[in-house]
């Protein structure tokens, strides 16, 4: 085992085409079906990680904001992991910045999770493979498995009850499919209900929770071999059925949970006029009101055009697909 000492880490957030929704296991944070997700380059989180001799308890400052409460708390719990497996018991500066809004809808926990997951355990002294890092980054947050990779990305449910196969792994590289994505930022406050407790509430009480879970076995298949094939509209339909799929097993919970507000019902019904216009493009949106708009890299300039100075959107981001986490050894390194 190597030094212990610091590390900085950076990952990208990613989207899901078949969207993760939902877990077979609350305390080893296991999802309840596989999904698919592109990794992406313009969302970044950058977490360094100091483990010190006489610390007294772990802190953490969140964009330049010292952090308390649950989020610390979540923070520790997933660096006990790693003290665990690296044999150890220091306490730990974590200093997490996003080059985003946090909590709204934007990945933040999965890019996060899985800068913390890289930076945490090389600051302790241990060289996982992408493999268990992924496996690490699960346990903070399941989107989390995801960032480990870039590219094209699927996450496996598993049926382990140790959790050792619900684990992401790459499906295709960044240079496969070189797609665009422009988001379409309507909303910049943290959501009400974050998606640990969507999920939670639509297992408890969406009466189409169960088919939900029961769909992912055509959802994954159909949309692994539209990214294989590079097949545009095999994948814009199927991602455009899974996500309409997820909200509307969260507003058919009780009471309701609706992540949309006016302008992404408004970009929702663009995407789609905009694909009639003969635009290769097609929306997802995740647990907030952001729209993302996924297009061939020609059709980007169309798509912000169509965009700009659309009431309600407060900015748009174009990202192309990224590179999975990686350790940061300083600017153009
Ligand atoms: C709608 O990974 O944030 O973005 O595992 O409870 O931390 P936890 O949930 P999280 O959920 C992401 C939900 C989603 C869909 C997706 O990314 O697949």
């Amino acid at each position: 085992m190597s030094k212990i000492g610091n590390a900085i880490a950076v990952a990208g957030a990613n989207f899901a085409l078949v969207k993760y929704w939902g877990k077979r296991n609350d305390a080893l944070n296991l999802p309840a079906v596989g999904s698919i997700s592109i990794t992406v380059d313009s969302l970044i989180t950058k977490t360094s990680v100091a483990f010190k001799e006489n610390g007294s308890g772990d802190s953490l400052t969140m964009n330049g904001e010292l952090a308390t409460g649950s989020m610390l708390a979540r923070v520790s719990r997933f660096l006990d992991w790693v003290r665990e497996m690296a044999g150890m018991k220091l306490s730990a500066v974590v200093k997490t910045e996003n080059s985003f809004p946090t909590g709204a809808g934007l990945a933040s926990s999965a890019s996060g999770f899985a800068a913390l997951a890289l930076a945490a355990s090389r600051a302790a002294g241990l060289a996982l493979s992408p493999r268990e890092l992924s496996i690490l980054a699960r346990q903070g947050s399941g989107s989390a498995a995801r960032s480990v990779f870039g590219g094209f990305v699927e996450m496996r449910r598993g049926s382990r009850d140790d959790g050792r196969d619900a684990v992401a792994a790459e499906l295709a590289s960044p240079a496969h499919w070189p797609l665009s994505v422009v988001v379409a930022v309507t909303g910049l406050k943290p959501k009400d209900v974050g998606s640990r407790d969507g999920m939670t509430h639509s297992r408890e009480t969406s009466p189409f929770y169960d088919t939900w879970v029961a769909g992912a076995d055509k959802d994954l298949p159909q949309c692994r071999g539209a990214i294989l094939e590079r097949d545009f509209d095999k994948l814009a339909d199927v991602s455009e059925f899974n996500c309409l799929k997820m909200h509307a097993v969260a507003m058919a919970s009780r009471p309701g949970i609706l992540y949309w507000n006016d302008t992404t019902v408004a970009l929702i019904h663009e995407a789609r006029r905009m694909r009639k216009d003969g635009i290769p493009v097609f929306f997802t949106v995740d647990a907030g009101p952001q729209v993302k708009f996924i297009c061939l890299p020609e059709a980007a300039p169309q798509v912000k055009k169509r965009l700009a100075g659309w009431p309600g959107v407060k900015d748009l981001i174009e990202c192309a697909v990224g590179k999975g986490v990686r350790e940061w050894l300083g600017e153009g390194r």
